[in-house]
């Protein structure tokens, strides 16, 4: 397809997925992002999170936090752009250590990682001497520096079984632990953390949604297990897109971030998507000027220290391990 018409398709998309008046002040954003990028030789990356109008508009390689992690270490160009949280971009960093990573605002965080230190990780090892800790990606650089390996949700059960131990602990999120733990025969020592957006569903809200709706319900393991118990399906992100390519419902609730729906409704146009929308208010803080001004100042860097990157690394290497020997 010729540029032009990239465009067109690229407006015609967003018209789709957002207001239409809001349209061309994106495409205006994103002329300017895609003349910078090429001038800086960056790659973008955005998470499944991310709003369609960077999403779809401006980001070179898309996907869940590990295939972002991977993506990191696996592509050519020395400047990242990472439109995701502040975790992210640190485990693009460790992987890439020679690479610049920025953070279009580095205050997007994340409740979970706010919710553990290395200092905890630490009591929690001396409580548990000789029992392997799995932290889950969304956890800080210093944690994960503290851990034998690291998880997402596409990888946690596997991860924790790999650990080869009848115990592990398991951090930070607890309702993630809970529907790992729900999994496995491995048992799990767990901490006390939350995501802000997932722990706000409820049951009722489910059952509410279903019966209004009549449609089919999948759930982030993020979620309270009550909430779980509603679902048809819980998976992570990218296996829900799998669910849906394989199921094909008519009607589906996304119990989940809000822009999920979004970024999948046009790789699904016959799927209704019914949005209980939850909005994480870390990854929304990523906007298209907020992208701009980071290519163009070069701003924002995410900055580890050296020792705790090649401790984070090894983390988060065994993670990695885990996936290629489950693909081979
Ligand atoms: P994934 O690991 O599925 O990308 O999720 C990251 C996240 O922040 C979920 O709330
Ligand atoms: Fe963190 Fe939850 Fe936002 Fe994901 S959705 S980045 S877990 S606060």
């Amino acid at each position: 397809m010729n540029p032009a018409a990239d465009r067109a398709a690229l407006a015609a998309m967003l018209e789709r997925l957002l207001p239409c008046v809001e349209v061309p002040y994106h495409l205006m954003w994103i002329d300017r992002i895609d003349a910078l990028k090429r001038e800086r030789g960056a790659v973008i990356m955005a998470h499944s999170y991310q709003s369609p109008e960077i999403f779809h508009g401006v980001a070179d390689i898309t996907g869940d936090s590990l295939a972002l992690a991977q993506a990191a270490a696996d592509c050519d160009a020395d400047l990242i752009v990472m439109c995701g949280v502040h975790f992210m971009a640190e485990s693009a960093k460790i992987l890439a250590p020679h690479k610049t990573v920025l953070l279009p605002d580095l205050e997007a965080g994340c409740s979970l990682a706010a919710s553990i230190t290395a200092a905890d990780v630490r009591a929690l090892r001396a409580a548990h001497p000789g029992v392997p800790v799995v932290s889950y990606a969304n956890t800080s650089a210093d944690v994960k520096a503290e851990s034998d390996a690291c998880c997402t949700s596409a990888n946690a059960v596997q991860v924790v079984e790999a650990m080869g131990s009848d115990k592990v602990i398991f951090l930070p999120d607890r309702y993630l632990g809970r529907w790992v733990a729900s999994q496995t025969e491995v048992e799990l020592v767990l901490w006390h953390g939350t995501c802000e957006v997932h722990e706000t569903f409820t049951a009722q809200q489910v059952r509410h949604t279903r019966e209004q709706f009549d449609a089919l319900v999948v759930a982030h393991p993020e979620c309270a297990p009550e909430v779980l118990a509603e679902a048809d399906f819980v998976g992570s992100t990218t296996a829900m897109g799998r669910w849906l390519a394989r199921e094909r419902p008519q009607r589906v609730a996304m119990v989940t971030e809000c822009s999920m729906a979004d970024n999948l409704r046009d790789q699904f146009p016959q799927v209704e998507f019914i949005k209980p929308c939850n909005l994480c208010p870390h990854m929304k803080r990523i906007t298209l000027p907020a992208i701009h001004a980071a290519l163009r100042d070069l701003r924002h860097e995410v900055v580890i220290d050296a020792g705790v990157i090649g401790r984070a690394r090894a983390a988060l290497e065994r993670m990695l391990a885990v996936g290629r020997r489950e693909a081979a």
